[in-house]
């Protein structure tokens, strides 16, 4: 399969090649998966784009340019054309792909980007009226609201905030018109969240 030899790829190569090889992946499939209206790469460098523009570190854009792979991953990528289905836990399926590759810095908020919109959801009614039709869709499918439980655990990890974070990014990464930076301008930042583990 592809992706177990891609993995076996990225956790063989130097930093640098690492940072080509998922440069290359993104380049190969980012046009032909779509999230909404926008592809999957526009969508990817709209959300790095903001959190570089709100003065993150290196990890936290990383994390936002690479958060929805797992959609690409998962070959189910389509949210529009397939939003009620099912769900893909693309979430944990990007989690387990960067294992031993990046660090939790830049895993866990990426781990947490679907529980942090059910959590928000969850706190903030009128934070899922604004959110895109397919997204409400997918909130039902992710599993809808949080327990009291859930927002317990959700709020004890230690990454829950840059999820939140993460997640308003997302949601916000979605505009066809938007102009942002190629991903070439962030060579330099994954390199330096890659040598962090
Ligand atoms: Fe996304």
């Amino acid at each position: 399969m592809e992706n177990n030899y891609l993995v076996d790829q990225l956790l063989a190569a130097r930093p640098e090649q690492k940072v080509q090889l998922l440069f290359d992946y993104l380049t190969k499939h980012g046009d032909e998966n779509y999230e909404e209206d926008v592809t999957q790469m526009q969508h990817g460098l709209q959300a790095a784009y903001l959190a570089r523009e709100a003065g993150q570190d290196a990890p936290y854009v990383t994390a936002a340019l690479f958060h929805d792979i797992g959609h690409i991953l998962a070959d189910d990528p389509d949210e529009r054309n397939n939003p009620t289905l099912k769900d893909d836990n693309h979430e944990d399926i990007a989690a387990t792909f960067f294992k031993d590759i990046f660090p939790d810095e830049v895993i866990e908020p990426i781990r947490l980007h679907v529980a942090a919109k059910r959590y928000l959801c969850t706190v903030n009614k009128e934070y899922y009226e604004g959110l895109s039709e397919p997204s409400q869709k997918s909130f039902h499918l992710q599993g809808g609201p949080m327990s009291v439980e859930e927002l317990a655990s959700f709020e004890a990890n230690p990454f829950h905030k840059e999820a939140v974070q993460l997640r308003i990014w997302d949601d916000t990464a979605k505009d066809v018109k938007a102009e942002v930076p190629n991903l070439e301008t962030y060579r330099k930042l994954v390199l330096e969240s890659l040598l962090l583990l």
